[in-house]
Protein backbone atom coordinates (compact mmCIF):
# COMPACT_ATOMS: atom_id res chain seq x y z
CA UNK A 1 0.00 0.00 0.00
CA UNK A 2 1.18 3.43 -0.96
CA UNK A 3 0.13 5.64 1.89
CA UNK A 4 1.66 8.82 0.99
CA UNK A 5 1.68 11.39 -1.64
CA UNK A 6 4.42 11.77 -4.26
CA UNK A 7 4.02 15.31 -4.17
CA UNK A 8 6.82 16.87 -2.27
CA UNK A 9 4.98 19.90 -1.14
CA UNK A 10 1.30 20.36 -1.71
CA UNK A 11 -1.40 18.49 -0.72
CA UNK A 12 -1.68 15.12 -1.40
CA UNK A 13 -4.98 15.15 -3.57
CA UNK A 14 -4.62 17.23 -6.56
CA UNK A 15 -6.32 15.61 -9.73
CA UNK A 16 -9.14 13.50 -10.34
CA UNK A 17 -11.11 11.43 -8.24
CA UNK A 18 -14.23 9.08 -9.70
CA UNK A 19 -13.96 11.36 -12.51
CA UNK A 20 -14.70 14.50 -10.03
CA UNK A 21 -12.38 17.30 -10.39
CA UNK A 22 -10.28 18.11 -7.14
CA UNK A 23 -7.75 20.40 -6.17
CA UNK A 24 -5.77 21.60 -3.15
CA UNK A 25 -6.83 21.40 0.61
CA UNK A 26 -7.70 25.30 1.60
CA UNK A 27 -5.41 24.84 4.22
CA UNK A 28 -3.53 21.47 6.19
CA UNK A 29 -6.11 19.31 7.43
CA UNK A 30 -5.04 16.51 9.59
CA UNK A 31 -7.81 13.37 9.75
CA UNK A 32 -7.48 11.64 12.78
CA UNK A 33 -8.54 7.81 12.52
CA UNK A 34 -8.09 4.37 14.13
CA UNK A 35 -11.23 1.85 13.77
CA UNK A 36 -10.76 1.50 17.51
CA UNK A 37 -12.62 3.02 19.69
CA UNK A 38 -10.78 4.53 22.77
CA UNK A 39 -7.32 4.58 21.43
CA UNK A 40 -6.58 8.46 22.35
CA UNK A 41 -8.32 9.66 18.64
CA UNK A 42 -10.74 12.43 20.68
CA UNK A 43 -7.49 13.52 23.07
CA UNK A 44 -5.07 13.93 20.92
CA UNK A 45 -7.35 15.95 18.19
CA UNK A 46 -8.63 17.89 21.10
CA UNK A 47 -4.98 18.55 22.96
CA UNK A 48 -2.89 18.87 20.02
CA UNK A 49 -5.45 21.54 18.36
CA UNK A 50 -4.78 23.39 21.99
CA UNK A 51 -1.47 23.43 21.49
CA UNK A 52 -1.53 24.56 18.51
CA UNK A 53 -3.88 27.31 19.13
CA UNK A 54 -1.36 27.86 22.34
CA UNK A 55 1.92 28.95 19.65
CA UNK A 56 -0.45 31.78 17.97
CA UNK A 57 -1.82 29.40 15.51
CA UNK A 58 -5.60 29.97 13.53
CA UNK A 59 -7.14 26.05 14.47
CA UNK A 60 -9.98 24.41 13.28
CA UNK A 61 -11.41 21.72 15.11
CA UNK A 62 -14.18 19.76 13.28
CA UNK A 63 -15.47 16.91 15.16
CA UNK A 64 -16.84 14.45 12.75
CA UNK A 65 -17.80 11.78 15.72
CA UNK A 66 -21.71 11.33 15.98
CA UNK A 67 -20.96 10.97 19.56
CA UNK A 68 -19.91 14.35 19.64
CA UNK A 69 -16.79 13.87 22.43
CA UNK A 70 -14.47 16.50 21.43
CA UNK A 71 -17.83 19.14 21.11
CA UNK A 72 -18.52 17.87 24.97
CA UNK A 73 -14.98 17.75 25.92
CA UNK A 74 -14.63 21.58 25.21
CA UNK A 75 -18.19 22.35 27.43
CA UNK A 76 -19.76 23.30 23.83
CA UNK A 77 -23.02 21.74 23.53
CA UNK A 78 -24.49 24.12 20.29
CA UNK A 79 -27.95 24.85 19.22
CA UNK A 80 -28.20 23.88 15.28
CA UNK A 81 -26.50 24.56 12.93
CA UNK A 82 -23.96 22.08 13.12
CA UNK A 83 -21.16 19.66 10.90
CA UNK A 84 -23.78 18.02 9.94
CA UNK A 85 -26.21 20.37 8.19
CA UNK A 86 -22.73 21.47 6.53
CA UNK A 87 -22.40 18.40 5.00
CA UNK A 88 -26.13 18.12 4.28
CA UNK A 89 -25.24 21.64 2.54
CA UNK A 90 -27.64 23.38 4.69
CA UNK A 91 -25.49 25.80 6.54
CA UNK A 92 -21.96 27.13 5.76
CA UNK A 93 -18.95 26.09 8.41
CA UNK A 94 -19.13 30.13 8.98
CA UNK A 95 -22.62 29.41 10.04
CA UNK A 96 -21.94 26.71 12.24
CA UNK A 97 -18.87 27.07 13.97
CA UNK A 98 -18.45 27.81 17.64
CA UNK A 99 -15.76 29.81 19.29
CA UNK A 100 -14.20 27.37 21.91
CA UNK A 101 -11.89 27.01 25.03
CA UNK A 102 -8.24 27.42 24.34
CA UNK A 103 -8.75 29.98 21.33
CA UNK A 104 -10.13 27.46 18.96
CA UNK A 105 -13.01 27.61 16.45
CA UNK A 106 -14.73 24.24 16.63
CA UNK A 107 -17.11 23.04 14.38
CA UNK A 108 -19.21 21.08 16.62
CA UNK A 109 -20.83 17.50 16.17
CA UNK A 110 -24.20 16.31 17.62
CA UNK A 111 -25.37 12.58 17.50
CA UNK A 112 -28.08 13.61 14.45
CA UNK A 113 -24.58 13.38 12.61
CA UNK A 114 -25.16 9.24 12.35
CA UNK A 115 -28.06 9.66 10.03
CA UNK A 116 -25.79 11.42 7.27
CA UNK A 117 -24.43 7.80 6.77
CA UNK A 118 -27.81 7.08 5.68
CA UNK A 119 -29.32 10.10 3.32
CA UNK A 120 -25.31 9.54 1.91
CA UNK A 121 -26.29 6.35 -0.20
CA UNK A 122 -28.79 8.71 -1.96
CA UNK A 123 -25.90 11.63 -2.91
CA UNK A 124 -23.47 12.07 -5.83
CA UNK A 125 -20.12 11.78 -3.85
CA UNK A 126 -20.78 12.24 -0.29
CA UNK A 127 -17.30 11.62 0.63
CA UNK A 128 -16.44 15.31 -0.74
CA UNK A 129 -19.17 17.39 1.24
CA UNK A 130 -16.63 18.24 4.02
CA UNK A 131 -13.83 19.35 1.78
CA UNK A 132 -16.12 21.41 -0.49
CA UNK A 133 -17.05 23.24 2.63
CA UNK A 134 -13.83 24.02 3.26
CA UNK A 135 -12.87 25.37 0.22
CA UNK A 136 -16.30 27.19 0.15
CA UNK A 137 -15.20 29.05 3.98
CA UNK A 138 -11.94 29.59 1.90
CA UNK A 139 -12.96 31.26 -0.54
CA UNK A 140 -15.54 33.51 1.80
CA UNK A 141 -12.44 34.15 3.25
CA UNK A 142 -11.98 32.36 6.56
CA UNK A 143 -8.38 31.15 7.11
CA UNK A 144 -7.07 28.81 9.28
CA UNK A 145 -2.98 27.49 10.00
CA UNK A 146 -4.16 23.90 10.79
CA UNK A 147 -7.71 21.99 10.53
CA UNK A 148 -7.75 19.06 12.53
CA UNK A 149 -10.99 16.17 11.64
CA UNK A 150 -11.53 14.05 15.18
CA UNK A 151 -12.96 11.39 13.54
CA UNK A 152 -15.33 8.13 14.76
CA UNK A 153 -13.82 4.92 14.76
CA UNK A 154 -15.96 3.38 11.43
CA UNK A 155 -12.99 4.47 9.58
CA UNK A 156 -14.67 2.72 6.52
CA UNK A 157 -17.91 4.76 7.10
CA UNK A 158 -18.85 7.73 5.23
CA UNK A 159 -17.53 10.11 8.01
CA UNK A 160 -14.25 9.27 7.85
CA UNK A 161 -14.12 9.11 3.93
CA UNK A 162 -14.90 12.89 4.26
CA UNK A 163 -12.25 13.88 6.54
CA UNK A 164 -10.12 11.20 4.40
CA UNK A 165 -10.97 12.95 1.13
CA UNK A 166 -10.35 16.39 2.72
CA UNK A 167 -7.12 15.36 4.54
CA UNK A 168 -3.72 16.46 3.85
CA UNK A 169 -2.33 14.19 6.68
CA UNK A 170 -3.65 11.13 8.05
CA UNK A 171 -2.68 10.84 11.65
CA UNK A 172 -3.05 7.29 12.97
CA UNK A 173 -3.64 7.14 16.40
CA UNK A 174 -2.03 4.12 18.14
CA UNK A 175 -2.31 2.98 21.28
CA UNK A 176 0.86 2.12 22.98
CA UNK A 177 -1.01 -1.00 24.88
CA UNK A 178 -1.29 -4.61 23.61
CA UNK A 179 -2.01 -5.42 20.16
CA UNK A 180 -0.97 -2.25 18.78
CA UNK A 181 1.25 -3.11 15.86
CA UNK A 182 -1.35 -5.55 14.97
CA UNK A 183 -4.16 -2.86 15.10
CA UNK A 184 -2.23 -0.38 13.87
CA UNK A 185 -1.66 -2.57 10.53
CA UNK A 186 -5.32 -3.59 10.18
CA UNK A 187 -5.52 0.47 10.18
CA UNK A 188 -3.43 0.75 7.95
CA UNK A 189 -5.53 -1.85 5.42
CA UNK A 190 -8.83 -0.21 6.15
CA UNK A 191 -7.19 2.89 4.74
CA UNK A 192 -5.62 1.22 1.60
CA UNK A 193 -9.29 0.13 0.94
CA UNK A 194 -10.69 3.70 1.27
CA UNK A 195 -7.66 5.21 -0.62
CA UNK A 196 -8.33 2.76 -3.44
CA UNK A 197 -12.20 3.92 -3.49
CA UNK A 198 -11.28 8.00 -3.66
CA UNK A 199 -8.22 7.06 -6.28
CA UNK A 200 -5.71 8.42 -4.33
CA UNK A 201 -3.39 8.48 -1.50
CA UNK A 202 -3.11 9.10 2.26
CA UNK A 203 0.28 10.55 3.76
CA UNK A 204 -0.12 8.34 6.82
CA UNK A 205 1.59 10.32 10.14
CA UNK A 206 1.85 7.64 13.76
CA UNK A 207 0.76 9.04 16.85
CA UNK A 208 1.73 6.83 19.65
CA UNK A 209 -0.28 7.52 22.34
CA UNK A 210 -1.04 6.53 26.40
CA UNK A 211 2.84 5.94 26.87
CA UNK A 212 4.06 4.40 29.89
CA UNK A 213 7.48 4.06 30.37
CA UNK A 214 7.56 2.35 33.09
CA UNK A 215 6.22 -1.19 31.58
CA UNK A 216 8.69 -2.82 30.05
CA UNK A 217 5.90 -3.83 27.48
CA UNK A 218 5.36 -0.11 26.69
CA UNK A 219 8.94 0.88 25.60
CA UNK A 220 9.71 -2.36 23.37
CA UNK A 221 6.69 -1.61 21.71
CA UNK A 222 7.70 1.96 20.80
CA UNK A 223 10.57 0.80 19.93
CA UNK A 224 8.87 -1.91 17.71
CA UNK A 225 6.51 0.78 16.72
CA UNK A 226 9.72 3.22 15.39
CA UNK A 227 11.12 0.29 13.58
CA UNK A 228 8.06 -0.50 11.82
CA UNK A 229 6.82 2.89 10.86
CA UNK A 230 10.19 4.72 10.61
CA UNK A 231 10.37 8.50 9.99
CA UNK A 232 6.73 7.83 9.28
CA UNK A 233 6.12 8.20 12.82
CA UNK A 234 6.60 11.00 15.61
CA UNK A 235 9.07 11.65 17.61
CA UNK A 236 6.98 12.95 20.26
CA UNK A 237 4.80 10.15 22.55
CA UNK A 238 1.74 11.11 24.20
CA UNK A 239 2.43 9.76 27.72
CA UNK A 240 -0.44 9.01 30.26
CA UNK A 241 -1.53 11.91 32.31
CA UNK A 242 -4.26 12.59 34.13
CA UNK A 243 -4.74 15.81 32.99
CA UNK A 244 -5.75 14.84 30.37
CA UNK A 245 -8.56 12.74 31.81
CA UNK A 246 -9.55 15.58 33.99
CA UNK A 247 -9.76 18.54 30.87
CA UNK A 248 -12.67 16.64 29.09
CA UNK A 249 -14.71 17.03 32.21
CA UNK A 250 -13.38 20.70 32.92
CA UNK A 251 -14.29 21.84 28.71
CA UNK A 252 -11.05 22.65 28.13
CA UNK A 253 -7.82 21.62 26.55
CA UNK A 254 -5.30 20.56 28.44
CA UNK A 255 -3.03 23.81 28.45
CA UNK A 256 -5.77 25.70 29.97
CA UNK A 257 -6.17 23.17 32.76
CA UNK A 258 -2.07 23.26 33.69
CA UNK A 259 0.43 24.36 30.80
CA UNK A 260 3.33 22.69 32.89
CA UNK A 261 1.32 18.87 32.92
CA UNK A 262 2.95 16.08 30.79
CA UNK A 263 0.43 16.47 28.78
CA UNK A 264 0.68 19.94 27.62
CA UNK A 265 4.61 18.87 27.34
CA UNK A 266 3.59 16.57 25.47
CA UNK A 267 1.11 17.90 23.13
CA UNK A 268 3.47 21.20 22.66
CA UNK A 269 6.29 19.01 21.14
CA UNK A 270 3.75 17.32 19.24
CA UNK A 271 2.56 20.53 17.78
CA UNK A 272 6.17 21.65 17.39
CA UNK A 273 6.77 18.42 14.76
CA UNK A 274 3.35 18.90 13.11
CA UNK A 275 4.18 22.67 11.87
CA UNK A 276 7.02 21.10 10.30
CA UNK A 277 5.61 18.35 8.42
CA UNK A 278 6.83 17.81 5.11
CA UNK A 279 5.79 15.36 2.18
CA UNK A 280 8.70 13.43 2.09
CA UNK A 281 8.65 10.31 3.54
CA UNK A 282 7.49 7.06 2.41
CA UNK A 283 5.69 4.63 4.29
CA UNK A 284 5.78 0.87 2.95
CA UNK A 285 2.92 -1.35 2.53
CA UNK A 286 1.39 -2.87 5.79
CA UNK A 287 2.88 -5.99 7.21
CA UNK A 288 1.10 -8.25 8.44
CA UNK A 289 0.93 -8.10 12.12
CA UNK A 290 3.52 -10.40 14.34
CA UNK A 291 3.13 -11.84 17.94
CA UNK A 292 5.47 -9.61 20.16
CA UNK A 293 6.19 -5.99 20.16
CA UNK A 294 10.07 -6.99 20.02
CA UNK A 295 9.87 -9.19 17.19
CA UNK A 296 7.18 -6.98 15.40
CA UNK A 297 9.57 -4.74 14.15
CA UNK A 298 12.36 -6.28 12.87
CA UNK A 299 11.58 -8.94 9.97
CA UNK A 300 9.09 -6.68 8.24
CA UNK A 301 10.25 -2.99 8.97
CA UNK A 302 11.13 -0.76 6.15
CA UNK A 303 14.63 0.02 5.58
CA UNK A 304 14.46 3.41 7.27
CA UNK A 305 13.09 2.06 9.96
CA UNK A 306 14.92 3.41 13.53
CA UNK A 307 14.21 3.52 16.64
CA UNK A 308 14.49 6.32 18.85
CA UNK A 309 14.39 5.50 22.48
CA UNK A 310 16.39 8.40 23.52
CA UNK A 311 13.61 10.57 22.32
CA UNK A 312 11.36 9.52 24.99
CA UNK A 313 9.89 12.19 27.21
CA UNK A 314 11.07 12.45 30.92
CA UNK A 315 8.40 11.52 33.33
CA UNK A 316 7.40 14.47 35.57
CA UNK A 317 6.65 14.61 39.34
CA UNK A 318 3.77 17.16 38.66
CA UNK A 319 1.33 14.26 37.05
CA UNK A 320 0.58 10.58 38.15
CA UNK A 321 0.39 8.43 35.53
CA UNK A 322 -2.44 5.82 35.00
CA UNK A 323 -0.55 2.31 35.13
CA UNK A 324 -1.48 0.74 31.40
CA UNK A 325 0.10 -2.97 30.69
N1 LIG B 1 -2.54 10.19 27.09
C1 LIG B 1 -3.59 9.83 27.84
N2 LIG B 1 -3.44 9.69 29.17
C2 LIG B 1 -4.47 9.29 29.94
N3 LIG B 1 -5.71 9.04 29.47
C3 LIG B 1 -5.93 9.16 28.15
C4 LIG B 1 -4.88 9.57 27.26
N4 LIG B 1 -5.39 9.60 26.00
C5 LIG B 1 -6.69 9.23 26.10
N5 LIG B 1 -7.02 8.97 27.39
C6 LIG B 1 -8.31 8.52 27.91
O1 LIG B 1 -8.69 7.33 27.23
C7 LIG B 1 -10.08 7.34 26.95
C8 LIG B 1 -10.30 7.20 25.45
O2 LIG B 1 -9.71 8.33 24.80
P1 LIG B 1 -10.40 9.04 23.57
O3 LIG B 1 -9.52 10.16 23.17
O4 LIG B 1 -11.83 9.39 23.87
O5 LIG B 1 -10.36 7.87 22.47
P2 LIG B 1 -11.13 7.74 21.08
O6 LIG B 1 -11.46 9.11 20.60
O7 LIG B 1 -10.13 7.06 20.18
O8 LIG B 1 -12.34 6.90 21.32
C9 LIG B 1 -10.62 8.63 27.52
O9 LIG B 1 -11.14 8.37 28.80
C10 LIG B 1 -9.40 9.52 27.63
O10 LIG B 1 -9.51 10.45 28.70
MG1 LIG C 1 -13.34 9.84 20.00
Amino acid sequence: MDTTSDDQAGPSHAGSVNGAATGPAPFPVYAFVNQKGGCGKTTTAVNLAGALAARGDRVLLIDLDPQAHATLGLGCSPDRPTVVDVLLGDASVEEAVVLAPGRLTLLPAEPRLAEFEEVSGRMIHPEQRLRTALVEAARRGMTFDHVLVDCSPRADGVLCANALFASTYTFLIVETGAFALQGAVQALKVLDEVADNQERTFDVRVIGTMFDRRTKFARELLVALHARFGEAMFETVIRTSVRLREAPALGVPVQELDPTCRGAVDFAALAEEVVKLRHDIVLQPAAPPTASPASAGTPSSPPSGESHPGSLPHPSPDDVASPRA
